[in-house]
């Protein structure tokens, strides 16, 4: 996925204006009205540790990813944080958490609702009593457009130069970004590809995933990015 590209992952989406601290500090403000006690919490599709570096001044913190690429950044940013290389839809670490988060659009690689069940179940399942669960839906079939499909993005640091141009396209449910890279270092230039498959889940689709999980209190808000919902959901107290 990520894998030969994690190295430039924040610098691009620095370069985008994304704002890693204002969004943990939100998202902090989110659980503590839900559950003031909350002293622990698990990312799911943590990537390069983004949020866990801010989150982790007011949590116990450990992720979780699929990507061995994202993870090794996220363990540069995050010396002695546990991260865990695992699928969101079959993981275990015998432990409970006050939260769960699984942020930035992460659940879009599910392929099917199926798949969405297992993940969240899965995530839920990792909730102690009273627990909070945060996900960042992909962009809603509604606000997908079709109209401007190739997008650049580039950006360059002391190290390396990056440029990369995506295309995506919408079959029915499905949505496929095509990214091209050229990354420049001292070192020469390389040129990365990826696809990234997702799929455009309606929200009851994903509030419906979100009860199967026994989660009670649902609510459906705004996520930051635009076009795109926050689920929030609480486990029973006992
Ligand atoms: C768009 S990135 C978001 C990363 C991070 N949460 C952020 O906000 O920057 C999507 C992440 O989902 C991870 N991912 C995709 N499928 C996954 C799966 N089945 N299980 C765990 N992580 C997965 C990718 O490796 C990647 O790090």
């Amino acid at each position: 996925m990520f894998r030969h590209t994690a190295r430039v992952y924040d610098l691009l989406y620095q370069a985008t204006g994304r704002d890693y601290a204002a969004e943990a500090t939100t998202l902090h403000e989110l659980i503590q009205q839900r559950s003031p006690r909350a002293a622990s919490l698990l990312d799911v599709a943590c990537g390069t540790g983004g949020h866990l570096v801010h989150l982790r001044q007011w949590y116990e913190v450990v992720g979780v990813d699929l990507d061995p690429g994202m993870l090794d950044e996220a363990r540069r940013r995050l010396p002695g944080v546990p991260l865990v290389e695992a699928d969101m839809r079959r993981f275990s670490l015998d432990r409970t958490f006050d939260s769960v988060t699984c942020l930035f659009s992460s659940i879009g690689y599910m392929g099917s609702e199926q798949d969405l069940d297992r993940a969240v179940a899965t995530m839920v399942s990792h909730l102690a009593p009273g627990g909070v669960f945060v996900m960042d839906g992909w962009i809603r079939p509604d606000a997908w457009a079709d109209d401007e499909p190739i997008h650049l993005l580039s950006a360059s640091d002391e190290n390396v130069t990056v440029a990369r141009m995506s295309r995506s396209r919408r079959e029915g449910n499905r949505t496929f970004l095509d990214m091209h890279y050229l990354i420049g270092s001292r070192h020469g230039l390389s040129h990365e590809f990826e696809i990234h498959d997702m799929t455009l889940f309606e929200p009851a689709q994903y509030e419906a995933a979100l009860h199967r999980a026994g989660l009670i209190s649902v609510e459906t808000l705004p996520s930051p990015s635009p076009g795109r919902d926050r689920y929030v959901g609480v486990t029973a107290a006992h």
